[in-house]
């Protein structure tokens, strides 16, 4: 069964054409960065790349059995540009549409790079969301913890502009860091007594902002490699810590990364270190596959379909929406 992918929830227009879940056929991606900046939207080029990616699959619209589209959770501008082009589509084709969560995209990224197949708990790291989440079957999937502010993405970003790297500062940080000493800056690890799953960025992001402040206040510069080594360690550190705890209570062997900050070289190192202690099988993206692409919004509209899941020409764009229970 072949599925068209189209994500447009943010930066990226992009299409791709992916067999039974798993087989990437075509993935077609156009960076609108540059316009974002211009103009604060994505550049609706949307037809052009929705044929390339048929183009690529070597396919037309009617070799495909249907339309997975992200519909939430994003900016809702740039997923309307997506949902109302796989409607219109749609309606011309007589395809079905697949409305899909995009962060149950970001964990199919997987399925395109290997085998693997759920029961597993899976970190969704983004520049939006970070979530550990119990994937049960490839649609039923639990929120075991979450941040109550600042996602490890946003707060990489943040802290990167502070540092004054360049956008975005999660890809500057991971690249700067080998430079530094990861242990020459001190940072608080949040924890909640209540929820001991959930994270927490905000502070660790103000302690930069004040680490250069100071500095600066001083007349010192800061080390910047040093802070961002140091910073990157930090989210890392609470990242896995929370994410091993939940492995060990809920009993999990398998583990999973995804979403865009999951393409960080220290967080692979580290889920591998903590795997391999555990006698646990880790699974990554393919880095290909961990920024936002429509390969895997098809790969999991196609498991969603498999489900039953489709939308009528109704389907709107929701800027919020949960990943554990996501309606349309
Ligand atoms: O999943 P994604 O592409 O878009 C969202 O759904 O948000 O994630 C983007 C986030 C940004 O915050 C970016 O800085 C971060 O992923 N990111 C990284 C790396 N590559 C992308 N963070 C750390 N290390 C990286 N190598
Ligand atoms: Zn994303």
């Amino acid at each position: 069964m072949k599925i068209l992918g189209i994500e447009s929830s943010c930066d990226e227009t992009a299409a791709a054409v992916v067999e039974d879940g798993r087989k990437v056929l075509s993935n077609v991606i156009a960076t609108s960065l540059e316009e974002h900046k211009l103009y604060g939207g994505v550049v609706p080029e949307i037809a052009g790349v929705v044929e390339e990616a048929l183009k690529g699959a070597s396919c037309t619209v009617d070799d495909i059995d249907g339309i997975a589209v992200t519909y939430a959770p994003g900016l809702i501008g740039s997923l309307l540009v997506g949902v109302n082009f796989a409607k219109s589509l749609a309606l011309a084709s007589d395809k079905p549409v697949i409305p899909v969560h995009h962060l149950r995209g970001h964990i199919a990224s997987n399925y395109l790079s290997c085998d693997i197949e759920p029961p597993f708990l899976c970190l969704v790291v983004s520049g939006g969301h970070s979530h550990i989440v119990a994937v049960k079957s490839y649609t039923d999937i639990e929120v075991i913890g979450r941040t109550r502010d600042d996602a490890a993405g946003e707060a990489l970003d943040k802290a990167g502009r502070t540092l004054g790297l360049p956008y975005p500062g999660g890809v500057s940080i991971d690249k700067i860091s080998p430079e530094g000493d990861e242990n020459a800056f001190g940072f608080p690890h949040p924890r909640f007594a209540d929820a001991p799953y959930d994270y927490s960025f905000s502070g660790l992001k103000t302690k930069v902002i004040n680490y250069v402040h100071n500095a600066q206040q001083k007349g010192e510069s800061v080390n910047v490699p040093d802070l961002a080594s140091s910073f990157q360690k930090a989210v890392v550190d609470c990242l896995m810590s929370n994410f091993e705890k939940a492995a060990e209570d809920y009993g999990f062997t398998k583990l999973v990364l995804a979403g865009g900050v999951s393409a960080n070289s220290k967080l692979r190192s580290e889920a591998e270190k903590v795997c391999k202690k555990h006698g646990w099988e880790l699974t990554v993206p393919e880095l290909k596959y961990c920024g936002d692409n429509a390969a895997m919004i098809a790969s999991q509209g196609y498991f969603e379909y498999l489900a039953g899941v489709t939308a009528d020409e109704g389907l709107n764009a929701y800027a919020t929406m949960p990943i554990d229970k996501p309606k349309f």
